[in-house]
């Protein structure tokens, strides 16, 4: 992608850019609504990426084929303390995907601005960036799966300490996304007043240490979904594929029913998914309120599963993040 955002600079500005920087969207096999919560999450960087060329401007602005970035490379540009910048955007990640094409653009923006920066830094200066764009209080794990994910692997990450751990993800498994054809920027949706709720239901203390969720349908959705996280780890590591698409399925009956999160299309395309021989579960994916879907699929199946699901979909493996050397 660094090759087409360099031409479109040339194209759009005239002249080289002075930086590039590329980084991958990630998917999240589970936790969902955890990580500002200090919860447990384990998504990937997926082969989907943003590519940015920019150079020195005499304001803020961005070019792209899709959509309007220049929010979120100004926000990661004046974190950094940089100058104005103009900058030109390529993909082949479709935004308002589900696969956080925020996170890669400012991923992306961060690798090409400072590529000394550590992974671990990056990302959390990113998520200070999505909020500063947007306004959405996001937690880390969109900027942190784009900057640190591996090929292959995906990433256990404990929001609470940004401990990580690469776990290999298996070659029988494939990771489908469907698009429940709501689109929509986390702006318009109640995420900051669940982020709020989540806060409220902690009350200051610490998720992990949490047992007993009382009556609170939200906080028994943060916890029984970090242990379902943790189980998710031990079923890739024992290789118990039936069981991983049992958590995920339960995973979206928790984030329906007690985070209550998801919608009726994200609803059906779930339905749907699970309808299809090899699918071993499905649930929404992201912040949900629309967006996407991810159905883990045995992999010999893929093909027939691609053409029965009747909405968008795209495979995606784990890949690299940007700030993998
Ligand atoms: C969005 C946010 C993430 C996370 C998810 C829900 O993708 O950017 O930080 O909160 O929603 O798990």
């Amino acid at each position: 992608m660094k090759a087409e955002a360099e031409a479109l600079f040339r194209r759009t500005y005239g002249g080289r850019p002075q930086w590039v920087g590329e980084a991958p969207g990630r998917i999240n096999l589970i936790g969902e609504h955890v990580d500002y919560a200090g919860g447990f999450v384990l998504p990937c960087a997926v082969d989907r990426r943003i590519a940015v060329a920019g150079g020195r401007g005499p304001r803020w602005e961005t070019h792209s084929e899709a959509g309007d970035g220049t929010a979120y490379v100004r926000a990661v540009g004046q974190l950094l303390g940089r100058p104005a910048q103009r900058a030109a955007i390529a993909a082949n990640l479709p935004a308002g995907s589900g696969l956080s094409s925020s996170a890669a653009l400012l991923v992306a923006t961060a690798a090409g601005l400072d590529p000394g920066l550590s992974g671990e830094a990056a990302a959390l200066l990113c998520q200070k960036a999505e909020t500063a764009a947007s306004g959405v209080r996001v937690g880390v794990m969109d900027q942190f799966a784009s900057a640190l994910g591996a090929a292959g692997h995906a990433l256990l990450l404990n929001c609470g300490t940004l401990a990580y751990e690469l776990v290999p993800f298996p070659d029988d498994l494939a990771l489908a996304v469907l698009d429940s054809g709501i689109h929509r920027s986390l702006e318009g949706t109640p995420y900051n007043q669940r982020r709020a709720e989540a806060e409220a239901a902690l009350a200051g203390r610490n998720l992990l240490d949490i047992e007993d969720w009382g009556d609170d349908p939200r906080l028994r959705h943060m916890v029984t979904e970090t242990r379902r996280v943790l189980e998710f780890v031990d079923c890739l590591r024992a290789g118990d594929n039936h069981r991983l698409g049992e958590l995920v399925s339960e995973s979206h009956r928790s984030l329906r029913y007690d985070f209550e999160v998801s919608s009726p299309e994200l609803d059906a395309v779930v339905s749907a998914a699970e309808a299809i021989p090899g699918c071993l579960g499905a649930r929404m994916m992201g912040a949900g309120f629309g967006g996407s879907v991810l159905a883990l699929v045995e992999a010999r199946a893929a093909a027939p599963f691609m053409a029965s699901i009747r909405v968008p979909v795209i495979l995606c493996s784990p890949a690299d993040g940007a700030f993998r050397a």
